[in-house]
């Protein structure tokens, strides 16, 4: 039997990562869809199986996309952009086919980093944080410390204060938490997780250069420590799936909670190349198919480059007389 697959976000690095990973397997047929004619990982499927989707924030995204499903008779959908996970949270009984993402109750809770950070205290060293109220400015903290947006991605919003004067002057606003900084050095780690709990894998990875917010260059490290945190992480957090951990060493250099990512990496291509092809597994264990018990990795180093890609101008979607 063929399992049919629609993999969005196919302009990002994720997207692109998912859908070489299921292009190499003979039982998938994978569709790419994109807002954004121009997003080249739909040039990596034939013609007949690229899709235009509506943006993820916009209201007819999950009507769209429940269509696709239907009228391609998908099996599953990737949803590989931040935005659509908020959208679909909630409403993914819409769309007749699996939605290879964490859970709504997931979601929600690694979505928002205050609701974070108290799924994961107890179970994984968590970084002291506090909403920005009053009561959160009252605490009596080591400077520096960070405030960020409970829903934040890509840095914004995210400010040093260095003072107590500093914090003080800030508005209070009850979408932003005050966190104890870390000091120490920065890791991603892509977790996959099974059911109840179960880690398939845990890659832990060093960012070596970052553009725009995703990894160009990096490499995975074995390290029991950050393996055993970020999944911990996970499982507090309640993921089935793939997920993206954050992690940064406190003064006292343990690895400590920044953030969860419920979404493949852009830098995902390092993770499969070390070992662990996480977007074909997560495939199936969405699809309640059998999945290995648990996945070793080895270390290994990545390096990116773009690379050029012609067409017809006529095969470009949606874009008139380009
Ligand atoms: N508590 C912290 N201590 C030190 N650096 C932090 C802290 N929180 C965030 N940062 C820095 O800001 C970056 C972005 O924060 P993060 O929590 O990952 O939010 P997002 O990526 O969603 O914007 C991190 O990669 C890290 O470099
Ligand atoms: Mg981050």
């Amino acid at each position: 039997m063929t399992i049919r697959v629609l993999v969005t976000g196919a302009g990002g690095p994720a997207g692109v990562a998912v859908i070489r990973s299921l292009l190499r397997r003979t039982d998938v047929e994978v569709l790419a869809a994109d807002m954004d004619g121009w997003a080249s990982g739909l040039y990596l499927v034939p013609a007949d199986r690229r899709r235009i989707v509506p943006a993820g924030v916009s209201p007819g995204f999950v009507e769209a996309l429940a269509a696709i499903a239907r009228d391609d008779r998908l099996d599953a959908v990737v949803p590989t952009v931040d935005v659509e996970l908020l959208t679909l949270a909630g409403s993914r009984s819409r769309v007749p086919a699996t939605i290879v993402a964490a859970s709504d109750e997931a979601l929600a809770t690694s979505l928002d980093k205050w609701t974070l950070v108290q799924a994961c205290d107890g179970a994984a060293p968590v970084p002291r944080t506090r909403v920005l109220d009053a009561e959160g400015v009252a605490v009596d903290w080591d400077f520096p410390v960070i405030v960020k947006p409970r829903r934040g991605a890509g840095s914004r919003g995210v400010a040093r204060i260095d003072d107590r004067a500093a914090l003080e002057a800030l508005d209070l606003d009850d979408g932003v938490i005050v966190q104890q900084f870390l000091p120490g050095d920065e890791y991603s780690v892509d977790v996959l997780m099974g059911e109840e709990g179960r880690a398939i894998a845990a890659v832990p990875r060093l960012r070596a250069r970052v553009d725009s917010g995703v990894a160009i260059a990096g490499r995975t490290v074995h390290d029991d420590e950050l393996e055993s945190t970020a999944v911990a992480c996970a499982r507090a957090a309640g993921i089935v799936g793939v997920a993206n951990v954050q992690l940064r060493r406190d003064a006292d250099g343990v690895p400590a909670l920044l953030e969860i990512n419920p979404r493949f990496s852009g830098a995902m291509p390092l993770t499969i190349a070390s070992g662990v092809d996480m977007p074909s597994i997560a495939l199936d264990l969405a699809l309640g198919r059998p999945t290995p018990a648990s996945v070793p990795f080895r270390e290994i180093a990545g390096v990116r480059y773009l690379e050029d890609v012609f067409l017809e101008p006529a095969e470009i979607l949606g874009v008139d007389g380009a």
